[in-house]
């Protein structure tokens, strides 16, 4: 089956503040800095294109919104079709996620935060996203330093819970900022409280899927980086160089 039988919506987190790239993002938005040859957001957004998503949905903050309604257009030179919406202040991300509830209608919808650069395609997650009844898909990495991420519990082919940011990981694995979702998502976000950052945390919503017995993974065979700080800036820069 295809994205366009199912109508699966793309959507790509732009916002925050940038902040552990100061000054860096002093004037500009992070999703707007240079990665390889291009800006940041163009990498989600080629990937959502690869597998044939056409309705792609962005989400930032109202300072540098005009930014990147400018760089990205209407979508006309991608072949897509860009939706924007604002955040008005940095809440986390299933609080950005929240403002795609209108957007997506009840379908399913594949997220992707910006600042998420990786070689592998997304086609074969996708594919078997789209045979699954219902639920969520995560994707997870190997990564050293998993007290950065999202960390997931893992129990075979089962993840039994995620702990975000954990001091002491029970695994090596980050579940990277690709996340794919049923209608129920945001049901999910609509019960999320925010946490000791003050912020209202994806990784909660991935637990209700997960304690619904309704969350599938996969692993990145490639590599994968975010590049929200220097050193993964530098790093993204650095894989895709050699890549
Ligand atoms: C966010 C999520 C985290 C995830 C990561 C992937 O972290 O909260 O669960 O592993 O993105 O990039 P943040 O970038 O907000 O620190």
């Amino acid at each position: 089956m295809t994205a366009k039988q199912h109508n699966v919506k793309g959507i790509i987190l732009a916002g925050g503040t940038g902040s552990r790239l100061f000054p860096l993002t002093k004037v500009t938005n992070k999703h707007l800095l240079p990665v390889g040859n291009k800006p940041m957001i163009f990498h989600p957004v080629e990937k959502l294109i690869e597998i044939g998503i056409k309705n792609i949905l962005i989400v930032t903050g109202v300072e540098h919104m005009g930014d990147v309604v400018q760089l990205l257009g209407s979508g006309k030179d991608f072949g897509c079709q860009f939706t924007y919406k604002v955040q008005d202040e940095a809440g986390g991300i299933a609080q950005a996620l929240s403002l795609a509830e209108h957007f997506v209608g009840g379908e399913r919808s594949i997220v992707i935060l910006g600042d998420n650069v990786f070689a592998d395609s997304l086609q074969t997650s996708f594919d078997a996203f789209l045979k699954q009844e219902k639920g969520a898909r995560l994707l997870l990495k190997e990564v050293p330093d998993p007290q950065r991420f999202g960390v997931p519990t893992l129990d075979g082919k089962q993840i039994t819970k995620v702990t975000e940011k954990p001091s002491d990981p029970d695994s090596n694995y980050a579940v990277t900022g690709i996340y794919m979702y049923d209608g129920q998502v945001f049901d999910f976000v609509n019960q999320c409280s925010p946490s000791e950052r003050g912020e209202m945390e994806i990784t909660d919503v991935n637990n209700f899927y997960i304690e619904k017995g309704q969350c599938e993974y996969d692993m990145f065979k490639d590599w994968w980086t975010d590049a929200g700080t220097f050193e993964s800036l530098r790093h993204a820069n650095a894989l895709l160089a050699m890549s």
